[in-house]
């Protein structure tokens, strides 16, 4: 199975890149804007386009594969993990930024076998930073290897914490008792709006920690790989490790 991963790696690889060329140009350019569940969960015309781009892509070499993509699912298609190789792919995390014009956009593509994730590739085509993984082998940027800090002490620590796109009012106020909660006990909190790229900031060791509640599976997909290659560990709020056999929560 190793070979057989190095293989599907590479190769999504190459069409991460691809992918990144749409949106580096559309990035650019005006964009056609639509909302999803409320006024503050957007989607562009080409979230859309590159999740289609990168699905076809990657059907055409590997047509038993299986996909988990955002924007299929979010328009009413299926979210199912099962043993079969599954891409689980975010087109655009950061639809915002992007929306906005700030750097801080990329694409998440994980690959879970046996409901594992066994590789992971979170391309930043504007900031130019390609974060990879593949179980066992390490973590890397721009193959440059990563390592997680090594501060023990919060308090001694920056963590990311995100707003998210939920306006419920409830999921609001655990929002703001979390946020409350950390910014007590550390040296800062930052929010780049990409919880892909806030977990692969972690494994570079830059950010001790990143925190936030309600999020998706293909949000972290890649990055959960990349952090703990790099070291680290993600884990759900009473501190068990994270399993994507919760592909929400
Ligand atoms: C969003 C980003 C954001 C996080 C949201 C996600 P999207 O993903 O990762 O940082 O706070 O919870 O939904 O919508 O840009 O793919």
């Amino acid at each position: 199975m190793g070979d057989e991963i190095q293989e599907y790696f590479k190769h999504a690889l190459m069409v991460a890149k691809e992918a990144g060329e749409r949106v580096k140009t559309d990035f650019y350019r005006n964009k056609n804007i639509s909302v999803k569940e409320n006024f503050a969960d957007l989607v562009t015309e080409t979230d859309t386009a590159v999740e289609e781009l990168i699905v076809a892509k990657l059907k055409q070499r590997f047509p038993d594969h299986k996909f988990i993509g955002e924007e299929a699912v979010s328009a009413g298609g299926h979210c199912e993990l099962t043993d079969s190789p599954t891409w689980i792919i975010d087109p655009i995390d950061g639809t915002t930024n992007f929306v906005h014009s700030v750097p801080h956009t990329c694409i998440s593509i994980g690959l879970a076998v046996n409901k594992e994730i066994v590789a992971g590739i979170v391309h930043g085509p504007i900031l130019g930073e390609t974060f990879t993984a593949v179980k066992g082998h390490g973590a890397f940027c721009n193959d440059v290897k990563l390592s997680v800090s090594t501060i023990q002490d919060l308090k001694q620590g920056l963590v990311i914490i995100e707003g998210g796109t939920s306006r419920v009012p409830g999921v609001l106020d655990t929002k703001i008792a979390n946020l409350k909660k950390v910014v007590e006990n550390c040296h800062g909190i930052r929010a780049y709006g990409s919880a892909a790229l806030d977990m692969c900031f972690v494994a570079k060791g830059s950010h001790e920690a990143y925190v936030e509640h309600g999020i998706h599976v293909w949000d972290i997909a890649a990055g959960k790989l990349i952090v703990e290659e790099a070291g680290g560990i993600v884990c759900d709020p009473s501190g068990k490790l994270y399993s994507l056999d919760i592909l929400y929560y």
